[in-house]
Protein backbone atom coordinates (compact mmCIF):
# COMPACT_ATOMS: atom_id res chain seq x y z
CA UNK A 1 0.00 0.00 0.00
CA UNK A 2 1.33 3.57 -1.21
CA UNK A 3 2.93 5.35 2.33
CA UNK A 4 2.19 9.42 2.50
CA UNK A 5 4.62 11.21 3.58
CA UNK A 6 3.96 13.57 6.60
CA UNK A 7 5.37 16.07 9.20
CA UNK A 8 3.76 16.06 12.43
CA UNK A 9 5.25 18.63 15.37
CA UNK A 10 4.84 17.02 18.63
CA UNK A 11 6.26 18.06 21.88
CA UNK A 12 8.10 20.77 20.35
CA UNK A 13 10.03 18.49 17.82
CA UNK A 14 9.46 17.85 13.60
CA UNK A 15 8.74 14.00 13.04
CA UNK A 16 8.95 13.17 9.57
CA UNK A 17 6.60 9.99 9.24
CA UNK A 18 4.91 8.01 6.23
CA UNK A 19 2.40 6.40 7.07
CA UNK A 20 -0.80 4.51 5.17
CA UNK A 21 -3.93 6.51 4.46
CA UNK A 22 -6.22 4.64 6.81
CA UNK A 23 -3.67 4.92 9.82
CA UNK A 24 -5.19 6.98 12.89
CA UNK A 25 -3.20 9.53 14.85
CA UNK A 26 -2.91 7.67 17.72
CA UNK A 27 -1.77 4.29 16.10
CA UNK A 28 1.14 6.89 14.26
CA UNK A 29 1.80 8.15 18.10
CA UNK A 30 2.13 5.07 19.73
CA UNK A 31 3.66 2.60 17.24
CA UNK A 32 5.49 4.77 15.15
CA UNK A 33 6.88 7.25 17.30
CA UNK A 34 6.95 5.14 20.68
CA UNK A 35 4.51 7.83 22.62
CA UNK A 36 2.72 5.63 24.49
CA UNK A 37 1.06 7.85 27.05
CA UNK A 38 -2.03 8.23 24.88
CA UNK A 39 -4.14 5.47 25.27
CA UNK A 40 -6.99 3.48 23.21
CA UNK A 41 -9.98 3.05 25.79
CA UNK A 42 -13.31 2.45 22.78
CA UNK A 43 -14.24 2.28 19.13
CA UNK A 44 -16.26 4.65 19.41
CA UNK A 45 -15.29 7.50 20.13
CA UNK A 46 -16.54 8.29 23.77
CA UNK A 47 -14.25 7.71 26.03
CA UNK A 48 -11.08 10.09 25.37
CA UNK A 49 -8.20 8.11 26.74
CA UNK A 50 -6.78 9.00 23.32
CA UNK A 51 -6.88 12.90 23.54
CA UNK A 52 -3.88 15.06 22.26
CA UNK A 53 -3.93 18.72 22.01
CA UNK A 54 -3.39 20.22 18.66
CA UNK A 55 -3.42 23.62 16.51
CA UNK A 56 -4.86 25.12 19.90
CA UNK A 57 -7.94 22.20 21.14
CA UNK A 58 -8.09 19.12 22.56
CA UNK A 59 -8.89 16.35 19.95
CA UNK A 60 -9.46 12.31 20.57
CA UNK A 61 -6.49 10.74 18.74
CA UNK A 62 -8.55 7.73 17.45
CA UNK A 63 -11.26 9.95 15.28
CA UNK A 64 -8.28 11.50 13.08
CA UNK A 65 -6.22 10.00 10.20
CA UNK A 66 -2.51 10.85 10.26
CA UNK A 67 -2.48 12.40 6.85
CA UNK A 68 -4.96 14.68 8.21
CA UNK A 69 -2.66 16.14 10.98
CA UNK A 70 -0.31 17.11 8.31
CA UNK A 71 2.28 19.78 9.90
CA UNK A 72 -0.05 20.27 13.03
CA UNK A 73 1.71 21.10 16.46
CA UNK A 74 0.37 18.41 18.51
CA UNK A 75 1.34 18.07 22.35
CA UNK A 76 0.93 14.51 24.50
CA UNK A 77 1.36 13.98 27.93
CA UNK A 78 4.97 13.16 27.33
CA UNK A 79 5.18 17.10 26.50
CA UNK A 80 3.31 18.42 29.62
CA UNK A 81 6.16 18.73 32.14
CA UNK A 82 8.78 21.80 31.78
CA UNK A 83 12.38 22.29 32.83
CA UNK A 84 10.66 23.26 36.32
CA UNK A 85 9.25 19.87 36.25
CA UNK A 86 5.38 18.68 36.52
CA UNK A 87 2.79 21.22 34.85
CA UNK A 88 0.17 22.35 37.38
CA UNK A 89 -2.27 19.62 35.76
CA UNK A 90 0.07 16.67 36.36
CA UNK A 91 0.53 18.33 39.80
CA UNK A 92 -2.93 18.90 40.93
CA UNK A 93 -3.62 14.78 39.77
CA UNK A 94 -0.82 13.92 42.22
CA UNK A 95 -1.86 15.97 45.09
CA UNK A 96 -5.32 15.33 44.89
CA UNK A 97 -5.36 11.59 44.18
CA UNK A 98 -7.20 12.12 40.89
CA UNK A 99 -6.12 8.50 38.96
CA UNK A 100 -6.27 5.15 40.24
CA UNK A 101 -4.83 2.73 37.24
CA UNK A 102 -3.68 5.20 35.40
CA UNK A 103 -4.80 4.97 31.69
CA UNK A 104 -7.34 7.64 31.62
CA UNK A 105 -4.98 9.64 33.30
CA UNK A 106 -2.99 11.07 29.73
CA UNK A 107 -6.18 12.02 27.93
CA UNK A 108 -7.67 13.48 30.95
CA UNK A 109 -4.45 15.51 31.79
CA UNK A 110 -4.54 16.85 27.69
CA UNK A 111 -7.60 17.96 28.75
CA UNK A 112 -7.42 19.71 31.38
CA UNK A 113 -4.21 21.28 30.15
CA UNK A 114 -6.77 22.88 27.29
CA UNK A 115 -9.84 23.29 29.64
CA UNK A 116 -8.44 25.53 31.58
CA UNK A 117 -6.79 27.76 28.80
CA UNK A 118 -10.31 27.83 27.98
CA UNK A 119 -11.58 28.88 31.24
CA UNK A 120 -9.28 29.74 33.96
CA UNK A 121 -11.00 29.87 36.93
CA UNK A 122 -14.11 27.30 36.38
CA UNK A 123 -16.73 26.39 38.85
CA UNK A 124 -17.41 22.68 39.44
CA UNK A 125 -19.98 22.28 37.36
CA UNK A 126 -17.96 23.39 34.26
CA UNK A 127 -15.10 20.98 34.74
CA UNK A 128 -17.16 18.63 35.00
CA UNK A 129 -18.82 19.51 31.74
CA UNK A 130 -15.61 20.66 30.42
CA UNK A 131 -14.19 17.00 31.09
CA UNK A 132 -17.63 15.07 30.25
CA UNK A 133 -15.50 14.07 26.73
CA UNK A 134 -12.86 11.61 29.17
CA UNK A 135 -14.34 8.89 31.08
CA UNK A 136 -12.76 7.19 33.95
CA UNK A 137 -13.42 3.60 35.59
CA UNK A 138 -11.84 4.10 38.76
CA UNK A 139 -12.10 7.38 40.47
CA UNK A 140 -15.66 8.24 40.22
CA UNK A 141 -14.14 11.67 39.49
CA UNK A 142 -14.13 13.69 41.96
CA UNK A 143 -10.89 13.79 43.34
CA UNK A 144 -10.52 14.59 39.32
CA UNK A 145 -12.35 18.25 39.89
CA UNK A 146 -10.09 18.65 42.84
CA UNK A 147 -7.53 18.27 40.90
CA UNK A 148 -8.66 20.28 38.28
CA UNK A 149 -9.30 22.97 40.90
CA UNK A 150 -5.67 22.73 42.28
CA UNK A 151 -4.05 23.38 38.98
CA UNK A 152 -6.55 26.21 38.58
CA UNK A 153 -5.09 27.98 41.25
CA UNK A 154 -1.42 26.83 40.80
CA UNK A 155 -1.76 28.21 36.97
CA UNK A 156 -3.54 31.61 38.49
CA UNK A 157 -0.68 32.11 40.72
CA UNK A 158 1.57 31.17 38.57
CA UNK A 159 0.36 33.87 36.42
CA UNK A 160 0.32 36.49 38.90
CA UNK A 161 2.26 35.55 42.15
CA UNK A 162 1.25 38.55 44.16
CA UNK A 163 -1.83 37.56 43.99
CA UNK A 164 -3.22 34.32 46.10
CA UNK A 165 -5.28 32.27 44.10
S1 LIG B 1 -9.95 5.63 22.23
FE1 LIG B 1 -11.90 6.11 23.09
S2 LIG B 1 -12.30 8.11 22.32
FE2 LIG B 1 -10.40 7.60 21.44
S1 LIG C 1 -7.78 6.10 36.83
FE1 LIG C 1 -8.40 4.17 36.04
S2 LIG C 1 -9.73 4.70 34.42
FE2 LIG C 1 -9.30 6.60 35.35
Amino acid sequence: MAKHAITLHINGQAHDVAVDARELLIHTLRERLRLTGAHIGCETSHCGACTVDMDGVSLKACTLLSVQCDGAEITTVEGLAGADGLHAVQEGFMQEHGLQCGFCTPGMLMRAYRFLQENPDPTEEEIRYGMAGNLCRCTGYNNIVKAVQYAARKLQEQADPKQPA
